[in-house]
């Protein structure tokens, strides 16, 4: 039975991405701040505070020696959404950084062995469109910019873990209907995950992810860096 950790698993994306592996019969570790075993019937809640590293650090020694075969850093916050620069909190950029991209790096540091010993060797970063230099468009500088040292530090990540069969895949879900999203979201919760985990998925020792294009829309499609 492969198994996936994901992060954020107790609402939005991460929760539904957390039952549609169980409903596949995956052994799902499912992490939030708060754990409640009943939101996700089959699936093992675990504590997890990204802000937090003795959570980061206790997460990795629950799970030392256990293979991972996807690790899913998808949980993230949009602090400055519809704020114009002059209402943008520094603290609050601050935090952007330190949650959309210092944690899940640590996350993938602390859970490095337990994914090199599986069978996919996945990780999954849940990222954004709106981090694209090319596609560049207006306002949301916390968010924005948070997301764009992720991708480039995933990229450090990925080609720093190259040599053990790591693969790194940086994901835009859609603007999907969540609490982030929110109701003028284009797309449904079930569109993003099934187009996610098409790319997600196909990831095995066969086949690994290339990294010069490894940024990808939930639909396969490319977005250019
Ligand atoms: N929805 C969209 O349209 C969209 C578009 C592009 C990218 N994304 C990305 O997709 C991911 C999921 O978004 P979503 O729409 O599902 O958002 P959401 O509904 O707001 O859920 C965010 C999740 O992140 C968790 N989280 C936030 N801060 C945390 C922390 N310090 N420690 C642990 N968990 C924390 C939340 O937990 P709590 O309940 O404890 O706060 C929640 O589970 C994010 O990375 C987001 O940037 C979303």
């Amino acid at each position: 039975m492969p198994t996936i950790l994901i992060t954020g698993a107790n609402r939005g994306i991460g929760l539904a991405l957390a039952r549609s592996y169980v409903k596949d019969g995956w052994r799902v570790l499912a992490t939030s701040r708060k754990p409640d075993e009943s939101l996700i019937q089959g699936a093992e809640s675990l504590p997890l505070d990204l802000t937090d590293p003795d959570s980061i650090k206790a997460l990795q020694q629950s799970l030392a020696g256990m293979p991972i075969d996807i690790v899913w850093n998808n949980a993230g916050v949009y602090l400055d959404k519809n704020q114009p620069l002059d209402q943008v909190d520094n603290q609050d950029w601050l935090r952007s950084f330190e949650i959309n991209c210092i944690a899940p790096i640590r996350i993938a540091e602390a859970l490095m062995e337990n994914v090199r010993i599986s069978e996919r060797k996945v990780f999954a970063f849940t990222t954004s469109k709106m981090a694209s230099l090319a596609g560049n468009g207006i306002g949301a500088y916390a968010y924005r910019s948070s997301k764009t040292a992720l991708n480039m530090a995933v990229r450090c990540f990925a080609q720093d873990h190259k040599a053990q069969g790591i693969n790194c895949l940086l994901l835009h879900p859609g603007h999907v209907r969540t609490d982030m999203g929110g109701p003028e979201g284009e797309i449904d919760l079930p569109t993003s995950i099934t187009g996610m985990r098409n790319l997600v998925d196909r990831i095995n020792p066969d086949y690994t992810a290339d990294m010069d294009s490894g940024y990808f829309d939930y639909d396969g499609s490319n977005i250019p860096w």
